[in-house]
């Protein structure tokens, strides 16, 4: 047993301890833990942790960030700040605290049983887990089954299987295995082969079951047996046509089912080869009985652009009734409320403080990874603190700056780093106006002629899921411009935030050209707008002279006190200026606002 800070780690029983309470990792991020404990204080570079944790398997760098991100939140820990995990950038991580050796009793308990449970309990999944249940019994009987689960990235599919997976094990030997952006998609099997090394595999090899199920297999997919390292090859590759070996390996997975009933995973099919998603096909398809479960799940988006046939896959078997799909949405409010107790409480006892439920609820849009990222942050940031005895908020909420929580930015920023220059370029002019963008405004940032864009978004929406049409604008000239709206707040930040400030620059000022030559003649209409495109772009001057525009129109439409507001900001933003560019402006917007003070005393005292 292992000691740092106020955790103990037991690396026999896989658990980790803190005061008395086992914590649940997952095995996953368990093993991570376990690398880094055991190699303290020192540079761990990602590419030793994953040669060290999974030398067969091509692990992603993105998937290891996650695990990471897991265990600070268990062990809350701050990455801006790290007690325990430091992120050395580009390279790795260091473990930072002491770690000692100590003996099993000292730690206060003494076997994994009667501890209580402290574990991320899934909120808002319910209806979801009754279902797979329902239908993981169904299976049990004999009827095969196979089940989608999708939903964008965070979005919980994961979470899902590994809470099915946990209740089937009492029933059911679970394999599973994942398919990886990139190399995955080109090579025949990658999930397969995962899948059927976790069920066959001589890692641990001490299992009398897992032996049984090798020979049995060999028996029956001798190929396959050879081809996964299980047995000699015998040749028998040599004979093998793309047919036989799918034939081959349904019946050996059937004959596993036979002997006990199996839960197949195979995780992100988005990024499948389309040898994996003919084997799935072909499981599905054959009529005998089986006691087995196919629980896939994907990203819709991404599906679209998978080259192999995954929609049509999909579609197929669910019209002709051979699948189900569970469509994750994102969870409610109240599911939200239920997380951010659960969370709080691992801290500190106490209610959540009114109103953080919903608002953290509508900053993540109830997507579970973002709103888990939001409560790290304000824990972390000490925007919400447990101070005697109670919880409270720091800051009145509204003004609260969840910004982009680090861990989350840098998992968004590698889901953009892995799309086309073009693609990125696109993403990033969208982001100049806004989360909401017509298409027009995004072609003047790119320098490119509207009806070029339209095609670009056109075709770019389908293959990206963060990224959706919203209807049309009619232009002044008789024109039409689709809007587009980015699917989060947070993806607008993160596009916005990792263009160079010269380009943005240049991009805010051509939106703001556009604008004006398209909007001639109707300058009110547009001056807010304009405004916000000078501000960002530097160029104070300009800014302050269409809010003032702005804000005579406000007077038109009788809201003094927003185009005092305007004015006032306006005087702000001349402070940019030299004193003897600024002095008679200022002079003026001052006036401008003692005469509506005055007008709106007089409303007052009428
Ligand atoms: N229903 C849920 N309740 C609580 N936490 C959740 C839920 N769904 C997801 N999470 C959390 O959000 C994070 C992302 O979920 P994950 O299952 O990995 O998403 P996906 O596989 O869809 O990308 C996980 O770390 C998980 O702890
Ligand atoms: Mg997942």
């Amino acid at each position: 047993m292992k000691q740092f800070g106020p955790f103990q780690f037991d690396p026999q029983n896989e658990c980790l301890w803190h005061d008395g309470l086992q914590i649940c990792v997952k095995p996953k991020p368990f093993s991570v833990l376990r690398y880094l404990v055991e190699n303290p204080q020192r540079l761990v570079t990602q590419d030793e942790l994953l040669d060290a944790l999974w030398p067969e398997t091509y692990v992603q760098p993105q998937v290891l960030r996650t695990y990471v991100l897991e265990l600070r939140k268990l062990l809350g820990d701050d990455a801006d700040n790290p007690r325990f995990i430091a992120t050395v950038p580009k390279r790795g991580y260091r473990f930072l605290t002491e770690v000692t050796e100590i003996q099993a009793a000292a730690a206060g308990h003494s076997s994994v049983g009667n501890a209580s449970h402290v574990s991320d309990a899934i909120v808002g999944r319910d209806r979801e887990l009754q279902l797979l249940d329902e239908l993981f019994k169904k299976a049990v009987c004999g009827e095969r089954q196979i089940v989608f689960v999708t939903g964008e990235m965070g979005m919980g599919k994961t979470t899902l299987v590994d809470a099915c997976s946990q209740s089937a094990r009492e029933k059911a030997v679970v394999a599973r295995g994942q398919s990886v952006e990139g190399l995955g998609g080109k090579e025949p099997y990658y999930p397969i082969v995962e899948l059927l090394g976790s069920l066959l595999g001589s890692h641990g090899t001490s299992d009398p079951d897992r032996e049984k199920r090798r020979q049995l297999f060999a028996q029956i997919a001798p190929g396959w047996s050879a081809l996964i390292g299980n047995a000699p090859a015998n040749g028998a590759s040599t004979t093998w046509n793309r047919d036989r070996m799918l034939g081959e390996l349904c019946e050996g997975l059937e004959a596993l089912a036979a002997d006990r009933p199996m839960l197949l995973i195979v995780e992100d099919l988005h990024w499948a080869d389309s040898a994996t998603l003919d084997f799935l096909c072909a499981l599905v398809r054959r009529r005998s009985a089986a006691r087995l479960m196919l629980l896939a799940t994907f990203r819709p988006a991404e599906a679209a652009t998978n080259p192999a046939t995954l929609k049509q896959l999909k579609q197929d078997l669910v019209t002709r009734r051979l699948g189900t799909v569970i469509a994750l949405r994102p969870i409610d409010e109240d599911s939200a409320a239920t997380y951010l107790a659960q969370q709080l409480a691992q801290v500190a006892p106490g209610i959540p403080p009114s109103g953080v439920a919903s608002f953290v609820h509508h900053q993540s849009e109830g997507n579970p990874l973002f709103m888990m990222a939001i409560v790290e942050h304000l824990l972390s940031q000490r925007l919400l603190v447990h101070a005697a005895d109670t919880w409270r908020v720091r800051a009145p909420l509204p003004d609260v700056d969840v910004g982009v929580p680090a861990d989350l930015a840098e998992m968004i920023e590698l889901e953009i780093g892995q799309r086309s220059s073009r693609e990125q370029r696109l993403l990033e002019a969208g982001a100049i106006c806004g989360v909401v963008f017509p298409v027009w405004s995004a072609a003047a940032a790119l320098g490119i002629g509207d009806l070029d864009a339209e095609e670009e978004y056109e075709a770019l929406a389908g293959r990206i899921h963060f990224l959706h049409a919203a209807g049309h604008d009619e232009l002044p000239d008789g024109s039409r411009s689709t809007f587009y709206v980015l699917s989060h707040r947070i993806y607008r930040e993160v596009l916005y935030g990792r263009q160079p400030v010269a380009r943005r620059s240049r991009a805010h000022l051509q939106v703001a050209a556009r604008l004006q030559s398209l909007f001639a003649g109707r300058k009110a209409n547009i001056a807010h707008e304009l405004a916000a495109h000078f501000e960002a772009a530097g160029e104070w001057s300009n800014a302050a002279e269409a809010l003032c525009a702005s804000a005579e129109n406000a007077i038109v439409r009788r809201s003094g006190s927003e185009a005092a507001a305007m004015l006032t900001r306006a005087l702000e933003l001349l402070q940019n200026l030299d004193a003897q560019q600024r002095a008679a402006r200022e002079a003026r917007i001052q006036k401008r606002i003692a005469g509506l003070a005055t007008a709106l005393n007089d409303k007052a005292a009428s």
